[in-house]
């Protein structure tokens, strides 16, 4: 047996072992399979989305900030999880997602609603590339209403 056959076949083995979740037995295979892709990640971007931009509405600037990097992390998962769509995340993180972080450190809101504005419109068009053009991303009215979006403090 050469080595690149012996690799393929402790993969295979490996592949093929059960574990235990804590509620069943599943494969290495199962668990890899059941990683989330875009159907699970991208809704859960939306909704951060929307606290987001009311955290920076409010001059939360804390809260704005750990919205826009669980977002970048979410991403960077997705691109992970799923690599067709790697090179589509990754640019939209290079070349939208940034100017939205750096009004977050300066605390800018006119600049950050540009961005924002920006990017939401960037990421639709995404969503036309990636043959979705159904799924249009659009900004709430009101406040997500299950986080108080205002510091500590402030009333
Ligand atoms: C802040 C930016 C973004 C927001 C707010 C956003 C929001 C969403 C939401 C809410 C959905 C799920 C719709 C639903 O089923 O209810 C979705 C789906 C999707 N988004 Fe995004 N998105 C963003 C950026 C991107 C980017 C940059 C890509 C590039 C690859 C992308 C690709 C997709 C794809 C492929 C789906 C369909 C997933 C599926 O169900 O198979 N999105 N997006």
């Amino acid at each position: 047996m050469t080595d690149e056959e012996l690799k393929e076949k402790i993969k295979e083995v490996l592949g093929e072992m059960g574990v235990w979740s804590g509620h069943r037995e599943m494969t290495i295979d199962e668990i890899a399979t059941i990683q989330p892709g875009l159907a699970r990640i991208m809704p859960e971007v939306g909704q951060r989305t929307w606290k987001l931009y009311y955290a920076a509405k409010e001059s939360h600037w804390e809260l704005a900030n750990f919205q826009w990097k669980e977002i970048t992390e979410l991403m960077e998962l997705g691109a992970f999880t799923r690599p067709k769509h790697e090179e589509a995340l990754h640019q939209f993180l290079a070349e939208d997602w940034p100017a939205l972080g750096k009004a977050i450190k300066d605390k800018d809101f006119a600049a950050f609603e540009a961005a924002f504005h920006h990017a939401i419109e960037q990421a639709n068009a995404y969503h036309e590339l990636k043959e979705k053009p159904y799924i249009r991303w659009q900004l709430p009215n009101q406040p997500p209403p299950d986080l108080d979006l205002k510091p500590r403090g402030k009333k």
